[in-house]
């Protein structure tokens, strides 16, 4: 089986991905596509052997240059590890159940448009939340919409920092993105 990956930032998951299934014969990591092309994600496909590819706003959303690159590919799973735009309908439609997202919050809550990377977790800490987490969806044409594959939680301690909520939901993020994508690929 082989997965694609899309991310748009520092890539620590798609680094953590692929060296989750780096000895493993059943899946391979056909490649990262990304929107930013200095984004630290580009530097760790560099160091990690991963073909990346970049593309623009125009090839994304105005052009069928990326959903013939997936065609291309032909990925069983497509996985977005901090991808920020949303993804085009075509894209959706041409792979039905196939496109998952994690998103470093319980949802329905702390999600939608501007509900990213520090900016939940700053969110979880003003509201005085007693847990936070992860979930993973499948994706739809909203924002941290999709039907919810798995959540895990996390307790937040009122002196916990930003930094202190964003590390303990790394760690799951490391922790349970890997394993659900095996069982996503029954392997
Ligand atoms: C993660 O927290 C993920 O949940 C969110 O974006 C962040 C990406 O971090 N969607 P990284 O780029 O994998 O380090």
């Amino acid at each position: 089986k082989h997965i694609v990956l899309f991310a748009s930032g520092s890539g620590s998951n798609v680094e953590n991905i692929v060296r989750h299934f780096q000895d493993n014969r059943n899946v391979t990591v056909a490649g990262v596509l990304t929107n930013k092309r200095d984004a630290k994600v580009v530097d760790r496909c560099n160091y990690l052997n991963i073909s990346c590819l970049y593309f623009n706003k125009t090839a994304f959303y105005s052009t069928d240059c990326v959903l013939g690159i997936l065609k291309s590919l032909n990925p069983d799973l497509i996985v977005l590890a901090g991808f920020l735009w949303k993804m085009p309908k075509k894209i959706i439609d041409h792979f039905p159940m196939k496109i998952i997202n994690i998103h470093p919050a319980l949802l329905p809550k702390y999600g939608g448009k501007g509900m990213y990377g520090s900016h939940v977790h700053q969110a979880v800490k003003h509201n005085g939340e007693i847990e936070t987490g992860i979930t993973i969806h499948y994706v739809n044409e909203n924002y941290d919409e999709g039907a919810i594959i798995l959540q895990e939680k996390t307790k937040v301690h009122p002196n916990d920092s930003v930094d202190a909520i964003a590390e303990k939901v790394h760690e799951l993020e490391y922790e349970h993105f890997p394993k659900a994508i095996s069982k996503l690929l029954n392997i």
